[in-house]
């Protein structure tokens, strides 16, 4: 049980990092998220059900009975070798071509972020990521206190006319944007894809203004409908001129519960990144990356994926059929074609959290969109994920929030 304290003695012991650690208002509503009764869209958890936990506890074994001294052992700040060498096949499945060297594995994807806002990040830095962004990026960036810019995204990803100017605006007051951040692929929030001609825009300008992109692709795999585009890293092609640090996980891959994700970079901010990983945790899991190295070295793991596939684009269609049934006018959303997530805009009058308690009385959970604004905007704006309900439950879901908002919209129009 935990212990409500109200005053807190240890105040004047604090960093100054800690006043700008996030703290969600929302945490407590959502916590109910985790009721069985409940219909959530609000966690990106993987359906980690799908996966074959009997070959998993074969490859679990596997690690112990033939390497059980080096799987439990410490193993080396950038990783674990062999299983690098498995996760540049499976970056060229997305035409990411790279070695052993340009890599470092992290814990999960969200400690890659910890680290590479730790190496760049000065107090009152600049930086620019898209409006919204990933919450959980905006936290970890937020503890170094940095001028977060957010640009918003439009359907076809960050307006990067928009990155111009403020890059432009920057450089003429000598100030130097320390990196751009970036999910391109179906992004987290959003669910917006950024187009082929703004990629090679952001990269043109990463490149003038003398900063870096920060590659964060999570989802690419994921596709469910479309063709795909290449990654911006992939447009990084000069050796001796390289703007691209790419990150991704195994959270969406596997599953989350591994904790493994890696950053690819040029060798001397791997070899920064390095020292930040021995500062943070000595090394990622050896055992963790032992058990992923036996997944990836099963050719069967793709055919995961096409599981994956056809779960979330059915869970994907459901919802993006159900709203378009439901939802009153006023109301936008975007049309993902991969990922976990679809961002939906109320009427600008609306108050996603107001309107969150409602849900969560009848059941339903989502995240209001202001969490993932480094600035608090979104009022108005929700993210739901539908990755983790069945289809059946989304409808049932979105029916019961489409009511929700239509009532709320009636009411507001009764006073006016
Ligand atoms: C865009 C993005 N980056 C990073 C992460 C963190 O992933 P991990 O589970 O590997 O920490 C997530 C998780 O949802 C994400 O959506």
């Amino acid at each position: 049980m935990s212990k409500k304290i109200t005053f807190d003695y240890w105040k004047h012991l604090y960093a100054d990092r800690v006043a700008s650690m996030y703290s969600s208002e929302i945490r407590d509503l959502l916590s109910l998220s985790a009721r069985p009764d409940i219909i959530s869209f609000a966690g990106g958890n993987p359906e980690v059900r799908s996966l074959n936990f009997q070959k998993l506890e074969k490859y679990a074994k596997r690690a112990l009975r033939i390497d059980g001294d080096t799987s439990l052992q410490y193993g080396s700040s950038e990783g674990y070798y062999p299983f690098k060498t498995r996760l540049i096949e499976v970056m060229k499945l997305e035409d990411i071509h790279v070695d052993e060297e340009d890599i470092v594995v992290t814990t999960g994807g969200q400690q890659a972020l910890d680290l590479l806002a730790k190496i760049f990040i000065n107090t009152g830095d600049h930086i620019i990521v898209e409006a919204p962004s990933y919450a959980g990026a905006i936290n970890s960036f937020k503890s170094y206190q940095p001028n977060i810019i957010g640009v918003p995204v439009d359907e076809h990803g960050i307006k990067v006319d928009l990155v111009e100017e403020k890059l432009k605006v920057l450089s003429k007051q000598k100030i130097q944007v320390k990196f751009i951040y970036l999910v391109p692929n179906f992004s987290n929030p959003s669910g917006v894809t950024l187009s082929l001609e703004r990629r090679k825009k952001i990269l043109k300008l990463a490149k003038q203004y003398n900063t870096v992109i920060i590659e964060d692709n999570p989802y690419g795999l994921l596709r469910y409908q479309g063709k795909s585009i290449p990654c911006i890293k992939t447009l990084d092609v000069k050796q001796d001129d390289m703007h691209v640090i790419y990150m991704s996980t195994m959270s969406k891959l596997l599953a989350p519960g591994f904790r493994i994700g890696w950053i690819v970079a040029p060798h001397l901010i791997i070899q920064k990144l390095n020292l930040g990983v021995q500062a943070a945790d000595l090394c990622t899991s050896s055992f963790a990356q032992r058990i992923a190295y036996e997944y990836f070295s099963d050719p069967g793991w793709v055919d995961n994926i096409k599981t994956f596939i056809s779960i979330y684009s059915q869970r994907r269609d459901t919802m993006l059929n159900t709203l378009s049934e439901t939802l009153p006018a006023g109301c936008s959303w975007s049309k993902p074609e991969g990922g976990f997530f679809i961002w939906l805009t109320l009427p600008s009058y609306l108050n996603a959290k107001e309107l969150l308690a409602d849900a969560i009385r009848a059941n339903v959970a989502y995240v209001p969109g202001s969490g993932f604004y480094a600035d608090g905007r979104g009022q108005n704006e929700i993210r739901l994920a539908f990755c983790s309900e069945r289809p059946e439950n989304i409808e049932k879901g979105i029916k019961i929030l489409a009511r929700i908002i239509r009532d709320k919209i009636k009411l507001y129009k009764s006073f006016q």
